[in-house]
């Protein structure tokens, strides 16, 4: 287990520890007072260069990397995939080995193939890799933004700041999961982190829609969604993964939606303090409502706002290796 990811890669959070978690935590607190400045901008990575490699669609997390390594004064090189030399065939290897030659620090990539952010941390050990999403491998920086998200929350109702409370409000939290878990990288990141902190984890889902494997992850299956949900502290919804096959595991998204939809009926189940949670992008009317997603329990918006300060922490601690002027 790794007790820090300062000057290392980011590829997965299976082997970053509770301290390494917190201190991500921690970090990125102190990056959310950056984010109301009028100006918002720290000289902590001022002329380096990250380059921006998505090869898969993103919204939030693209823009959120790119903004977070422009907030910290990086350089940033964004390579538009679908109008680059890949499309001439370029392996991956070297369009790699083609921006690296430009002269970049970083690079923050999301790749189809589970593993292509490994392959990059082996083919050019020089530079920092961190993993946007892989395949159906692993989401790092989801995984702490949705842990930093729950973590803030519960510590304003404390009344506290979640560094002065350290992570204990984890201990003993049930956190359900439930949707496509078998083709989700969001799902094993967010796990990883949960249990690290102490949280109690429950997957919910269509059987198909399972990992061969769950019962090594350190979960509990349930197949009673409505029970579930009223036990639950924190529910995560997720999407079918389409572009990874998932309508083939279900008869047809309205089964889906009638079984482990979260409707306004459901919504009715959970506990008044229960946070609703989707790391999008969400497809409303299937795994959530619309009424659920814009509620009174859900956090969905804050957690898209905190994946700026999240994904600054980690670059300033891969990057820079948690050195230089963060104010
Ligand atoms: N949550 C997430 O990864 O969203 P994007 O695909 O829009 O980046």
């Amino acid at each position: 287990m790794r007790k820090s990811i300062r000057g290392g890669d980011l590829i997965t959070l299976a082997d970053v520890s509770r301290d390494a978690i917190v201190e991500v935590l921690d970090v990125a607190e102190s990056f959310v007072e950056v984010n109301q400045r009028s100006i918002k901008k720290v000289p902590t990575l001022k002329g380096r260069v990250v380059a921006s490699l998505f090869y898969e669609e993103s919204t939030r997390t693209r823009l959120s990397f790119e903004t977070a390594a422009k907030r910290l004064s990086a350089d940033v090189l964004s390579l538009a995939v679908a109008s680059s030399s890949v499309k001439k065939g370029e392996s991956l290897r070297d369009t790699i080995s083609t921006i690296t030659a430009l002269g970049i620090d970083a690079v923050v990539m999301r790749h189809m193939a589970s593993g292509a952010p490994w392959q990059v941390s082996r083919v050019v050990p020089s530079i920092r890799v961190i993993n946007a999403g892989d395949g159906q491998h692993q989401h790092p920086t989801q995984g702490l933004l949705d842990a930093f998200t729950i973590r803030q929350v519960l510590a304003e109702r404390a009344g506290s700041r979640g560094s002065e409370t350290g992570s204990e409000l984890f201990h003993g939290l049930r956190i359900l999961i439930v949707g496509d878990i078998r083709h989700s990288r969001v799902a094993r990141s967010d796990i990883a982190a949960y249990l690290a902190l102490g949280a109690v984890v429950t997957v919910c889902a269509p059987p198909t829609l399972l990992p061969a494997d769950v019962s090594s992850w350190g979960v509990e299956l349930s197949t009673d969604f409505e029970a579930a949900l009223a036990q639950a502290d924190v529910v995560g919804l997720l999407r079918l993964q389409v572009e990874r096959g998932s309508g083939a595991f279900v008869p047809s998204l309205r089964e889906f939606t009638s079984l482990y939809g979260l409707t306004a009926e459901r919504e009715r189940l959970l506990q008044p303090h229960a946070l609703v949670m989707h790391p999008g992008p969400m497809n409303r009317g299937v795994e959530i409502d619309s009424s659920v997603a814009d509620g009174s329990h859900a956090v969905i918006e804050r957690q898209v706002s905190n994946g700026v300060p999240v994904r600054m922490a980690v670059l300033y601690l891969t990057v820079a290796g948690g050195e230089g002027d963060m104010s």
